[in-house]
């Protein structure tokens, strides 16, 4: 019986295998983009800022914390005014949001650097693209968030202190900036999911705001996975080591912003130094959340090699470790 033979059943078997290879992660891409024409979300058009169901009163007790909040769970939180309880919370959301779209911006430019060098075949262009369109939506409605609370808010120094050399690597160093990708995207993802699944009473508007953001950050996730997958067994030597240790810092980077409340917001309601400690000090529940928040990118790193047993104890002594399979 006549057999047709492609193209590549005639190449070598390693030399098919990346073909297949390169054919399965241009299909993916081509998925990834149909999805983002799709299912996508315009910031304005699609939540309804104007409904009164939506308007925020800093006041307004579902603001308030959780009850699993390392900070909410305090009892000096606890023993606060409901007024103040409630906008406390409001504002550690609205710093989140403020951190989000700083962080949209560095992931945006970056992107834009490493799609700028892309050739004209690449299926991963028009993706970048998608991407970056999704990110400036996010960043519009972090923003009117913001704005609409009307709260002075102040993110945290040290994000704006390394974003043009972040911005950098999405040229230079593609595999470190797509860790920084999944270090930001995959802690602020848990977040939300969690928040969503163990918030009783949730803001209309938060609600709103952050189911779009999961929906989307999906596909972006997914897309930094495949990426790293794809380049990081590549990569040898001195570059290795490098990416190893910048991952790491960036991984403890991203996790402390993303949990705990920024200097602004501690100085603004006072919170004693030994609430702090005890909220987010060693072995405190912070501290297993964040591990929890973790867990995906961190899991990424085992199976690439970049966290492995020799960097162990360096991953511990930034208390971001957990064994291979474990989200603790
Ligand atoms: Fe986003
Ligand atoms: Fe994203």
């Amino acid at each position: 019986m006549h057999t047709a033979m492609t193209l590549t059943d005639e190449l070598p078997q390693e030399e098919r295998a990346r073909v297949d290879a390169d054919d399965a992660y241009r299909k993916f891409l081509a998925r990834l983009s149909h999805q983002s024409v799709v299912k996508h979300y315009d910031a304005y058009a699609d939540i309804p800022w104007d409904d009164p169901a939506y308007a925020i009163d800093p006041e307004d007790p579902r603001f308030e914390l959780m009850a699993d909040d390392a900070l909410g769970a305090t009892a000096w939180y606890r023993s606060q005014p409901a007024p103040v309880r409630a906008r406390l919370g409001l504002h550690t959301i609205a710093t989140f949001a403020r951190i989000g779209w700083q962080f949209e911006s560095v992931l945006k430019r970056g992107i834009l650097e490493y799609a700028l060098r892309l050739p004209e075949d690449s299926p991963e262009f028009r993706y970048c693209y998608h991407e970056v369109i999704e990110e400036a939506q996010h960043s519009l409605f972090f923003h009117e968030f913001v704005r609409r609370t009307g709260l002075q808010v102040r993110p945290p120094r040290i994000l704006g202190l390394a974003d043009r050399q972040v911005v950098g690597f999405g040229k230079r160093f593609p595999e470190l900036f797509f860790f920084f990708v999944l270090a930001g995207e995959d802690p602020i993802d848990y977040s939300q999911r969690h928040m969503l699944q163990h918030k009783k009473d949730l803001h209309p508007l938060v609600e709103r705001i952050s189911r779009i953001h999961i929906t989307e950050e999906a596909r972006h996730m997914a897309f930094a996975r495949h990426f790293l997958r794809r380049r990081v067994p590549h990569i040898r030597g001195v570059k290795l080591f490098l990416l190893r240790l910048r991952t790491m810092g960036v991984m403890k980077v991203a996790s402390m912003m993303m949990t705990r409340p920024s200097g602004h917001v501690i100085r603004t309601y006072g919170i004693p130094r030994a609430v702090l400690k005890e909220a987010y000090g060693p072995g405190s529940r912070s501290e297993e959340f964040i591990k929890r928040a973790l867990f995906k990118p961190r899991e990424l790193c085992w199976e690439l090699g970049v966290l492995n047993e020799r960097w162990a104890p360096l991953w511990k002594r930034l208390r971001i470790y957990a064994p291979q399979g474990s989200p603790v």
